[in-house]
């Protein structure tokens, strides 16, 4: 397992593998080796004691919401070309049947899911499908730039949807509205779907802990907010649907179990381009 910003990755695919009804995810669990799941497991209980004990719910909420907004975005046009950035260790191209999707992280992350997906192709767990995989620095114009260059190479016209997840706030000020900005930019957007935390939420008891915890796995514990009111400035919207975590278990358990004073305030904006 990775040490570093990489190590969060390894964190919410167990959030995830916990709940993948809720998540939408029953692939999940596939992600991580037999041999690391332990190490995996035990790593989420230490965060689950130390931190937060909710972050399956958290996690599977903003992740069913992004797949429930790429399944729309694939009615709309079955050519839409899937972009993730900080792609970690989520499913959504093996998923939906997207004809052809870009995934961008670090270079040891980038390395580790595409030795993964080869082999769960060839063992029949995870479809065969169009999947790139491209290592790049998304807190740098040279990186982000790379990014487009790949893109507008791939989708080649097509429509583009653009997913952002559990990312923008691990970056620098400038460089998470940049690439929270970054989908409606590119050409053929039809949708950006970006997580974020709201900077009204910045003194929340959760993230404290999870700051704390952050320093001793190594993981910079600086963190950027967005604000509600400027999503539509950097998403290409209005309008903008944007779901915190209370108003996504309304939507998908019918009530609030927990409430968000309890829970990482990981909200999940999306906005429509023109191409949709
Ligand atoms: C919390 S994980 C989220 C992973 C995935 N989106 C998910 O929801 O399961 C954050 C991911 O962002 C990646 N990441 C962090 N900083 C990055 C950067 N500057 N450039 C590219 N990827 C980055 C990490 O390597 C990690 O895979």
């Amino acid at each position: 397992m990775r040490y570093g910003v990489e190590r969060t990755a390894y964190l919410v695919n167990e959030s995830r593998a916990r709940r993948p009804e809720l998540a939408r995810d029953p692939l999940a669990a596939a992600w991580i080796p037999n041999d690391e799941r332990g190490g995996v497991r035990a790593l989420w209980e230490e965060f689950a004691g130390e931190v937060y004990p909710y972050d399956d719910l958290v996690v599977s909420l903003r992740g069913r919401y992004i797949a429930d907004t790429l399944e729309q975005a694939l009615v709309k046009d079955p050519d839409t070309v899937l972009v993730v950035c900080g792609a970690g260790f989520s499913s959504y191209p093996w998923l939906l049947p997207f004809r052809t999707a870009l995934e961008v992280d670090l270079p040891t992350m980038v390395e580790a899911k595409r030795l993964r997906a080869a082999e769960l192709m060839d063992a029949g767990v995870i479809p065969r499908r169009d999947v790139r995989h491209l290592a790049a620095d998304l807190g740098t114009p040279a990186g982000r730039e790379a990014v487009a260059a790949a893109v507008r190479e791939i989708a080649a016209g097509r429509p583009v949807a653009y997913v952002a997840e559990g990312l923008v706030f691990y970056l620098p000020p400038d460089e998470a509205r940049a690439v929270a900005r970054f989908g409606a930019e590119l050409d053929g957007h039809a949708v950006t779907a970006v997580s974020y935390w709201p900077a009204g939420a910045a003194g929340n008891r959760v993230l404290a802990d999870q700051r704390l915890w952050f320093r001793r796995h190594q993981v910079p514990e600086d963190a950027s907010y967005l604000t509600h009111d400027e999503l539509p400035g950097l998403l290409g919207g209005p309008p903008v649907e944007d779901h915190g975590p209370e108003s996504l278990q309304r939507r998908y358990l019918d009530r609030v179990e927990v409430p968000e004073s309890d829970l990482i305030p990981e909200y999940v904006a999306v906005s429509w381009g023109s191409a949709a």
